[in-house]
């Protein structure tokens, strides 16, 4: 993990530019993103799932630089919100590959989405079928389906199994029934079927079951209908290790095994095989980016830095594990293990435990946490009124300024009362 990083004399680079200087030049806390890091996996993705239709998840990191690289290597483009289509319509993202999430889609986001003329919509309850068969849109119709299945991953990212909030259930038929549905409304255009089963999935077989249900609901379809989907979208969620040992999904492995299933699942039901569509984020851009962090103060074994939960929110939320590591300056100092802290005013602002640092680490050092490109800046708040960091664009050897740092000013523009 951390492999966007490179060392040369002592000192650590990302996208071939020195942590030390990116944090002189642009301030700390910082997100360093590295370009050529977020292409190779783009390009991974695309190789293991030769014929498959590669959306981005813009929610694990978005802004429209992210939205041109990813546009450039050939992907589509998953948004679950106004927001995140403003940003993928101000990089010239192509509508027709843009596809929209939710389970609660808004009002706005229906309409942005309609008036850019997204290519699909994925549905996710009766009553947005009501809503979208008055609006009679030109995107074609995914319906999100629960397929029963248990990513094993933590149950705040658990989206295949029945109970949770996401999708119409294959167990109660309530997903053949919004088929029936969206297969009755002539204003609409039912392109396929669409799971999601989590994200940080660190094993193919969770992908591999939910095939085989979903192929047989496909088969299902055509049985009662006469009508043949041709596209079957599995979602996102392939797992990154964070932290050296931990497992993750490669992505030649999950194509490979995903692959072999839907064909025999295929055969087996006597279907065609559907195009298949995939939505990786973390995958994607998590391991492009590093968090650089200043010392503030030591004291009994923790360090504490210039940002924490607001810029790093996943510890508290999900029990998330991180390294971090000096830079910028060379010690012969023995490691001790610390825990690295941040600024904010509660005690569970902790960014990393147990992490082994040189014993003299002290106030003004610089601290590298890698593997922050995913769910960081994108889930990054104002807590305290601390401003977000920004988000400098690294690769070929030069950084970018991509999203400027806040500014008090920035703040108070909202506050109008
Ligand atoms: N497609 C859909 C419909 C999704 O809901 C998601 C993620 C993805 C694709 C992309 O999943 P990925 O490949 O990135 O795992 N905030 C959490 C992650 C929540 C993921 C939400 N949905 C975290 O920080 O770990």
């Amino acid at each position: 993990p951390g492999s966007a990083f490179t060392r040369r004399d002592g000192e650590l680079l990302v996208g071939g530019v020195g942590l030390r200087d990116l944090a002189e030049r642009f301030g700390t806390p910082l997100h360093a993103l590295d370009e050529e890091e977020v292409r190779r996996r783009c390009q991974a993705f695309r190789r293991a799932f030769p014929g498959a239709d590669v959306a981005y998840a813009g929610k694990a990191f978005l802004c429209r630089a992210m939205a041109g690289w990813v546009a450039e290597e050939g992907l589509a483009l998953d948004v679950c919100s106004a927001g995140e289509l403003a940003v993928a319509r101000a990089a010239g993202f192509p509508a027709g590959r843009i596809l929209l999430h939710g389970n609660a889609k808004t009002p706005e986001d229906l309409h942005d989405a309609l008036e850019y003329g997204v290519g699909r919509i994925v549905v996710d309850s009766f009553h947005e079928i009501c809503r979208l068969a008055t609006l009679r849109p030109a995107s074609r119709l995914l319906v999100r389906v629960t397929p029963g299945v248990d990513g094993h991953t933590h149950a705040a990212m658990n989206t295949g199994v029945d109970g949770q909030k996401f999708g119409f259930p294959l167990s109660t038929g309530a997903a053949a029934e919004a088929v029936r549905r969206v297969l009755a409304q002539p204003g609409l255009t039912l392109g396929g079927l669409h799971c999601h089963l989590g994200s940080q999935i660190t094993g193919a077989a969770a992908y591999e079951e939910a095939v085989r249900r979903m192929v047989a609901l496909l088969a299902a379809v055509r049985e009662e209908h006469g009508v043949t989907l041709d596209e079957l979208d599995l979602g996102g969620g392939f797992g990154v290790a964070y932290r050296p040992g931990e497992p993750e999904l490669d992505p030649e492995t999950a194509g490979e095994a995903i692959g072999k299933t839907l064909r025999a699942a295929c055969a087996e039901h006597r279907t065609p095989v559907p195009r298949l569509t995939i939505e990786p984020g973390r995958a994607i851009v998590a391991r492009a980016g590093v968090t650089v962090y200043r010392v503030l103060g030591v004291k009994r074994g923790l360090v504490a830095v210039d940002g924490g939960m607001s810029d790093n929110p996943r510890p508290g939320l999900y029990g998330a594990r991180y390294t971090a590591r000096l830079v910028g300056r060379r010690t012969t100092c023995a490691e001790r293990e610390v825990t690295v802290v941040g600024r904010h005013c509660e005690a569970g602002d902790v960014l990393a435990r147990d992490v082994p640092l040189p014993a003299d680490v002290r106030p003004g050092d610089l601290l590298a946490v890698p593997v922050t490109g995913a769910y960081h800046h994108a889930m990054a708040s104002n807590y305290n009124l601390v401003r977000r960091p920004p988000v400098v664009g690294v690769g070929f050897g030069r950084a970018r300024l991509l999203v400027r740092r806040e500014t008090p000013e920035d703040l108070l523009l909202r506050d109008v009362g």
